[in-house]
This record gives structure tokens, sequence and C-alpha cells, in this order.
């Protein structure tokens, strides 16, 4: 079942899918999506169209990547919006399987890259990222891409997917695209629309911190990273920002908590609003 509006294609079977690539003649850059694409998304698929190859967006709401189920029955669904953005962007193959297609009912398998997700998220949302890990996986070998774009913002998904490719000798080079931010500073995510009117208010200050303690300790250098999560947990709760999930410093690389700070170490938040969960992160 493929269907073509304008000049973007909509894949939803994997066997036509599988039919149509075999037809292309160009390398493959795919950006993985779960729908209600925003700025950020659309900063990643720029990224993609200017490699000059076949750009492929997936939009597929991962069920087993949701440890909570009321986070899955809200998640914003946009599809018919989400369709014209990518004509604009002039996105060639949109995939959108559904849910009985990706995985049939004896679907048993799991992909788990066990260390990075020992910390930060991997503790707060428990088989989070092997849901992630093993759709996309499924995603990267219906699809075969030879380039595949992720945002920094979530940069422990990011890691794991490194990780991945590495560990399963995946061809395929992946691509970092930055966080893109609204004007206030907040990190732009699909669970922003979500937010109350008050918690829109609010949700700056995530990044407001941020850059404070990045700004007071510049030269960040064998500072004890408990001096600098110390002041940026008591500059939420002054803010009105009570429910801290986690406020760490990790290595980039590991993602395990460092005690002395070094350059390029990554401070990462994980903060509720009412009952949506937000993530930032910046770089020493
Ligand atoms: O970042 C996301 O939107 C999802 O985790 C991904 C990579 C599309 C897998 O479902």
């Amino acid at each position: 079942m493929s269907k073509k509006v304008n000049s973007l294609k909509i894949l939803k079977s994997i066997n036509s899918t599988k039919k149509y690539l075999k037809k292309l003649d160009k390398p493959i850059v795919f950006i993985p999506t779960m729908g209600a694409l925003h700025n950020g998304h659309l900063s990643l698929i720029e990224i993609g169209k200017k490699l000059d190859v076949h750009t492929i967006v997936s939009i597929f709401i991962n069920p087993i990547q949701f440890n909570d189920k009321k986070d899955l029955e809200k998640y914003p669904r946009t599809l018919i919006r989400d369709i014209e953005k990518l004509k604009a962007l002039k996105v060639d193959t949109l995939f959108a399987p559904n849910i009985k297609n990706i995985f049939d009912k004896n679907f048993q398998t799991n992909v788990s890259v066990k260390n990075l997700q020992k910390n930060l998220c991997g503790l707060n949302r428990p088989g989070h990222f092997d849901g992630m890990a093993t759709i996309v996986l499924k995603l990267f070998n219906i699809l075969k891409p030879d380039y595949a774009i992720f945002g920094k913002k979530d940069f422990q998904q990011l890691e794991i997917i490194k990780r991945m490719c590495l560990d399963l000798n995946l061809n395929i080079k992946i691509i970092e695209g930055k966080i893109i931010r609204e004007k206030n500073g907040l990190a732009m995510s699909s669970r922003n629309s979500l937010l109350t009117k008050n918690n829109l208010l609010l949700a700056p200050k995530i990044y407001e911190g941020l850059k404070l303690v990045k700004r007071d300790f510049t030269d960040c250098n064998q500072v004890n990273s408990q001096l600098v999560i110390k002041k940026l947990n008591d500059f939420y709760i002054n803010n009105g920002l009570k429910r801290i999930d986690y406020i760490e410093i990790v290595d980039k690389k590991t993602l395990e908590k460092v005690r002395k700070i070094k350059k390029g170490d990554t401070i990462a938040v994980a903060v509720k609003l009412g009952k949506i969960r937000l993530i930032d992160n910046l770089q020493f």
C-alpha cells in the first residue's frame, strides 16, 4: 500500500516499502520520528536535504518505548499537519506503518544497550531505551539507510544508537543535530504542546538554569559536580520547578556520573511540569 502526495511518497506497508526502495539509485538519509513534527525535527530534515540523497522520514509512535501507558495515550498525533510540513520541505518519502505491520503478535525480541542506559532517563523510564533501540534497529533493517539523523536533545538516545551501530556492525553514519530552542530558550519537543499555559511560562527556566550554572562555572575544570548540581537544584526550586527527576553531570561518551567536572562533560536534567516530563542538556 503506497500513495504519492505531490512529490511526497507515503509508504505504509513493509512489503511495498522494500519494493520501492529496491528501485532507488541514490543513498538514503533517514530521520526517524514519532510525528507531531516541530522545528527541531525540521532542522534534522534540513540537514538531511543538504546531503542531496533520498530523504526518508518515519512517523511511528512506538508503543514499546513508553513505560507509562498514559504517556502513550496522550502523545500528540498530528499526521495531516506533519504531511504538509514534509511536503513543504520536499522530503522524498514518508514511512508511516501501522502497529500491526511493525509488531506481529508473537514479537519477542529486545535490543538492549546495557551500560549507557544505567543512568539519567534509563533510571527513571525502565524499558524505554530497550524499546527505542529495538524499533530503531527494526526501522534501520526495513529502510536500509546510509545515514541517519538524531537530535542532541535526546543525547542519551543518540549515544545508545551510536553504540548499537558499532556493536552490531551497522554500516550507517549517524549524524547529530543540535538542540533547537524557542526564543525563550525552551528546547523544542513534541510534548511542549501538552503543557498548560502556566507550565509553558515555567518551562523556559529549565534552560535558564542550565545557562546560569554554565556561566558561573565557565572555568569548570576540576569543580566538584555536586556544587553545580546543588546550585541548579536550588535555582529550579526557587523558580517553581519543584519536581526534578534528575540533575546529573556525566561524561559525554560513557554517560557515567563525574565527580570533578572536565571540559566536554554534559549537565543533563529531567523535570516534571504537571503530567509532562521535559529533558534538556548543556555541555561544559
Ligand atoms: O526520538 C524519537 O522520536 C524516538 O525515540 C525514535 C528515535 C523515533 C524512536 O521511536
